[in-house]
């Protein structure tokens, strides 16, 4: 159990005995962080629609949609108790505001922002997290920084960041933690898909402004890593940005 006694050394990053619930499983950042946690002597559950590759002793995918309350409540029953979890799940679908309808941008908002909150509703009320656990939601920079067609994806960001200070509040007798990690534009599926809709030379110029070039999945694995450590006992209730530099060029 993480703890005040507990001496800080590089050991704070050894997650054996630890169980962490990870969603968004299938996608460049939620893989990453599920092969380093493993690899770091974790015990895995995961989440995505689709199947992954990883096959691991110590993991135990639950594939379904994160947006199905029935699927979230039979496979929270289904878990042990968890250390912490690191929700990834997310959807962008850019979109002019002329053409955004109630529906569309429902979908969104329903795994960016309303799932996590029913997830999390899930695991306090069948006693799921343990004490001196740690929680990061992925959040995004355009919650701060937003961009032309963003307006649903940035506003269900905005939103996930608040309701990760409000648990944070709710579950800090619990002495839960709970961050956020806002990363700028990191090489996923996501990102593929931003290039597919947007003009090659409009993101050419956008590439350019990062100090450090664009984000690796192991980049934000790696600082989940971090969130969900005992290095990190001290952070509670931040959101903290990842961008290379990118916001101040
Ligand atoms: N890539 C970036 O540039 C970037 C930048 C800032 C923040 N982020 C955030 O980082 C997180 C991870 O994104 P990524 O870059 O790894 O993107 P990704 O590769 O597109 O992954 C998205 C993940 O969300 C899952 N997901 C989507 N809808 C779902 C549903 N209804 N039920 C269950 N799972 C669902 C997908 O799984 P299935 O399709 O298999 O269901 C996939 O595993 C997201 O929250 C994203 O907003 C990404």
């Amino acid at each position: 159990m993480f703890g005040p006694d507990r001496v800080l050394t590089a050991a704070s990053f050894d997650f054996k005995d630890k169980s962490y619930l990870i969603t968004g499983a299938s996608g460049g950042i939620g893989l990453k962080t599920i092969q380093v946690l493993l690899d770091s002597g974790a015990k895995v559950y995961s989440n995505s629609r689709r199947e992954i590759d990883i096959k691991h002793p110590s993991l135990v995918h639950s594939p379904g949609d994160i947006t199905d309350e029935e699927f979230v409540k039979n496979w929270v029953a289904s878990i042990g108790t968890i250390d912490g979890l690191v929700y990834s799940a997310g959807m962008i679908e850019p979109r002019p505001i002329r053409f955004e309808t109630k529906e569309k941008m429902m979908k969104v908002w329903d795994v960016n922002y309303f799932a996590a909150v029913n997830l999390v509703s899930n695991l306090i009320k069948k006693k799921k997290i343990n004490a001196w656990s740690s929680s990061v939601f992925i959040s995004s920079i355009s919650a701060r920084a937003p961009y032309i067609g963003g307006s649903k994806y940035t506003g269900s960001k905005a939103a996930l960041e608040v309701f990760a200070k409000v648990m944070m509040m709710e579950l800090a007798e619990k002495k839960a933690r709970t961050n956020c990690l806002a990363p700028a534009m990191v090489k996923t599926e996501m990102y593929d898909k931003g290039v597919d809709t947007g003009s090659e030379l409009r993101m050419a110029e956008h590439i350019a402004k990062y100090p450090f070039g664009i984000g690796e999945p192991e980049d934000v694995a790696q600082a989940c890593c971090f969130l969900l450590s005992d290095a990190s006992r001290w952070i509670n209730g931040v959101t903290l940005t990842m961008d290379g530099g990118y916001l101040l060029t």
